[in-house]
């Protein structure tokens, strides 16, 4: 087990200006923000990023989401950092997330949930790499 996660703040929480309150609830909750940074992703590498899931019938819809505006990246560090940060964020649906989760305050459907967080240590690891070089992981 390692301590560290991985997030994106989607496009359809830059387009609200969540970003920030988003940062915050983080903060609040008690991760470290080991890397950060806003880019803006491109149909080639929102399709890598989100490539295991190519065969699923949202996969080109995801493509065209996660590329339609800025996100912002980042490593994220605490006891326990996968399964706490997905209970910060709260179900992939919005409308099944709990009370006073990112998902349940910032997120309007399935398909533009706010926040992305990583299922496991290794995907923590494999999608931190994806946007951080070493140098940039302190
Ligand atoms: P995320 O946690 O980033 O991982 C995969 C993403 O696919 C997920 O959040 C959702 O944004 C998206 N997704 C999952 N299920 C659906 C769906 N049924 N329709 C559209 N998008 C989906």
């Amino acid at each position: 087990m390692t301590n560290r996660t991985f997030t994106m703040i989607k496009p359809d929480a830059t387009e609200k200006g969540s970003t920030g309150a988003i940062l915050k609830m983080i903060n609040d909750a008690g991760f470290r923000i080991a890397a950060i940074k806003m880019t803006h992703l491109s149909k080639e590498k929102a399709g890598a990023f989100y490539e295991v899931h190519k065969e699923r019938p949202f996969y080109n819809e995801l493509v065209d989401f996660m590329s339609r505006s800025p996100i912002t990246a980042a490593i994220l560090e605490k006891e326990n950092a996968v399964e706490d940060f997905r209970k910060l964020i709260g179900a992939t649906n919005p409308a099944n997330a709990e009370a006073g989760t990112i998902r349940k305050l910032y997120a309007a459907s399935v398909g533009e949930n706010a926040v992305h967080g990583s299922d496991s240590d290794e995907n923590a690891k494999i999608e931190g790499d994806f946007f951080f070089s070493m140098l940039e992981q302190f």
